[in-house]
């Protein structure tokens, strides 16, 4: 019975994320050493899961180990060049050949009717091409890198218009150039430049690397700078974390690092609010900054409006100025266009999420969300455990942003004296 109540109640929280997923782009580059591996055939049912739930999918994989193993059986010694493995004319059949068999491998996968499974009968349409040009690497310091390559071009286009007829992409880390020629590229590099060229909504890397039951669950464009700065970051991961910034600042909204070791980490990433990986996004900070004092004229002149409705209770100036070090806004062309506040109360066990507002010409662009996101995260940081909000008519929106309606919290005290029975207030809790 209790387990029946935790996946009614697991199914629920999902919701918000099945729909808010539905249509999307993302763009997922899974790591050979992972296929194959126990947990691989879990991941191609969790993949075929995301495409029946309308997710628009392009799938890469890389091939640099299955490369090694090949060359080994060749007798065959790689030679590298800032990390970088110079393929050679001796290696290319291989490289293509080690290259061809992960793609077969994988395709082959992600064909099966997958029988005994939840997902028994489901078919995924997989469609692969010349959607990716190449172009060489050249010479790096004196040395010819030959037939290792770089990206020039995805045809986007061609891509949009398969996933708008719900086929799933399949793309292995190769291109070829203009002039015909073959180039083995790196596949988070390649990863990264398709989640641009598409605008994806996520770029999801499913990869093992050091130590990576210590990272963190998000992290800044910024924050991942100083980490690619520092020493003792693990190689793979500075490559990772690399290509991640260079999608966020190309507008992917959110990049994903998943350790391929745990089982479902994809859904878990997607389903839940707490995920299991780290998320790179800038989001958070995307034109948000703390109000200061010469804010409270733009914020009396968006808030007006709402009070004047009876959906924000009415704040005085005297009132807003002396709580302006907890408001956030978003300011454009000179006019706070969004605010919040995230007041902390005494015990630091609460934080009061108050005064959210978006502008009416601003609506419906995520602004609210990453608001409601900053403050969590401001939140977050003092180590405050859980928000809560009062509202009349916005209950629905903080549920489906994972809130829930408590008529058991009581409110701190410093609230209940100021509380307006007439309102009639609903009380929203979320745990972060
Ligand atoms: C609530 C509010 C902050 C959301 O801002 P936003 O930037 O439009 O939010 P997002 O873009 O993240 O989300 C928009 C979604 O929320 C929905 N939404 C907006 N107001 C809602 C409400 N009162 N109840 C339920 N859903 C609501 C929109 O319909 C939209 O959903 P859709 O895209 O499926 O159509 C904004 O509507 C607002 O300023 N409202 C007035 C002030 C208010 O109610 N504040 C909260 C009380 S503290």
């Amino acid at each position: 019975m209790n387990n029946n109540k935790a996946q009614v109640q697991w199914f629920r929280g999902a919701a918000p994320y099945i729909k808010a997923h539905r249509k999307k782009t993302f763009v997922i580059l899974i790591s050979d050493e992972f296929i194959g591996s126990d947990q691989f055939m879990g991941l191609i049912h969790d993949l075929a899961l995301l495409n029946h739930l309308g997710i628009k999918l392009v799938i890469l994989h890389g091939s640099r180990n299955r490369i090694d193993q090949h060359l080994a059986k060749q007798d065959i010694t790689s030679e590298f060049n800032r990390n970088i493995r110079i393929s050679d004319a001796e290696s290319l059949p291989y490289i293509i050949q080690a290259i061809n068999e992960v793609k077969t491998y994988l395709e082959s996968h992600l064909s099966m009717g997958l029988p005994n499974t939840p997902m028994s009968g489901s078919e995924i349409s997989l469609v692969s091409g010349n959607f990716v040009t190449g172009m060489p690497l050249g010479v790096i310091d004196g040395i010819d890198m030959q037939h290792s390559g770089k990206v020039r071009d995805i045809k986007h286009e061609a891509v949009n218009a398969m996933l708008e007829q719900n086929h799933v992409i399949l793309l292995s880390n190769i291109g070829y150039s203009k002039t015909g020629e073959i180039f083995n590229l790196p596949a988070e590099e390649l990863a990264s430049e398709v989640a641009q060229a598409l605008q994806a909504d996520k770029l999801i890397f499913i990869q093992h690397t050091e130590n990576q039951d210590d990272r963190a669950d998000t992290l800044s464009t910024s924050e991942c700078s100083a980490l690619v700065s520092d020493p003792d970051t693990d190689n793979d991961y500075r490559n990772l974390l690399i290509q991640a910034v260079n999608a966020v600042n190309a507008r992917v909204k959110r990049v994903h690092i998943i350790d391929q070791k745990i089982d479902g980490g994809l859904l878990l990433e997607l389903f839940t609010r707490d995920g299991c990986g780290t998320m790179i996004t800038n989001l958070f900070y995307e034109g948000i900054r703390a109000a200061n004092i010469d804010d409270v004229g733009g914020i009396l002149r968006l808030i007006q409006p709402l009070e004047e409705n009876g959906i924000l209770v009415e704040r005085s100036r005297e009132q807003l100025e002396l709580e302006i070090d907890y408001f956030q806004v978003i300011e454009k062309d000179g006019m706070i266009i969004a605010c919040v506040a995230c007041i902390p109360d005494k015990s630091n066990q609460f934080a009061e999420l108050a005064c959210l507002a978006v502008h009416e010409n601003y609506r419906k662009s995520g602004l609210g969300e990453q608001l409601l996101q900053m403050a969590e995260h401001l939140a977050t940081g003092k180590n405050i455990p859980q928000i809560y909000s009062l509202t009349t008519r916005t209950t629905h929106w903080f549920i489906e942003h994972g809130f829930v309606e408590t008529k058991d919290f009581s409110l701190p005290e410093h609230k209940q004296t100021s509380y307006n029975q007439q309102r009639r207030s609903k009380i929203l809790l979320k745990q972060i």
